[in-house]
């Protein structure tokens, strides 16, 4: 140990300077905002029931439902392929989702349309961190067509 490492232990202890307190490595991140990595804090750890779902605002300005299936979450863009319903209302059986509107069927782990195959949901990646659910960038995308048949029995009647 120097002369000047004695120095400073010398003043410290005169002065009771105790070691400054560390700053957050991470940023403090609460219900709505944005981490640094892309990622939207959409709810807290525990607010979707296992087997059941939520939709939140994305940082994209779309929709998502997070649903949390055997301890995974998974997100799926909100808007039905068919007419826009929104899919993360929808009864869930298993892995699947029916939109509430005309019961287009998905899976909600890959985005995929079990009723019209051609069509898919953007699927985004989600993650618990701090004690938060958040959404962050997409993993696969959708398509972007609207329109088809029915699958709850309704005809679309034209004059
Ligand atoms: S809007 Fe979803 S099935 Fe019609």
């Amino acid at each position: 140990m120097g002369l000047r490492d004695r120095l400073k232990g010398a003043v410290k202890k005169v002065i009771g300077a105790a070691e400054a307190p560390k700053a957050p490595t991470r940023a403090i991140v609460g219900v709505g905002k944005d981490t640094p990595d892309g990622y939207r804090v959409v709810a807290a750890e525990g607010a979707i029931a296992e087997g059941g779902a939520g939709t939140y605002g994305h940082n994209n300005n779309r929709v998502v439902a997070v649903f949390l299936k055997d301890g995974a979450y998974y997100a799926i863009d909100n808007e039905c392929r068919h007419e826009d319903g929104p899919v993360g209302e929808g009864e869930i059986r298993g892995c699947t989702v029916k939109c509430p509107y005309h019961e287009w069927e998905y899976d909600f782990t890959t985005g995929k349309c079990l009723t019209q195959p051609d069509s898919r949901l953007e699927t985004y990646k989600v993650r618990v961190q701090d004690g938060f659910i958040q959404v962050g960038p997409m993993l696969t995308p959708g398509t972007t067509m609207r329109g088809g048949e029915h699958n709850d029995g309704l005809k679309v009647i034209t004059r």
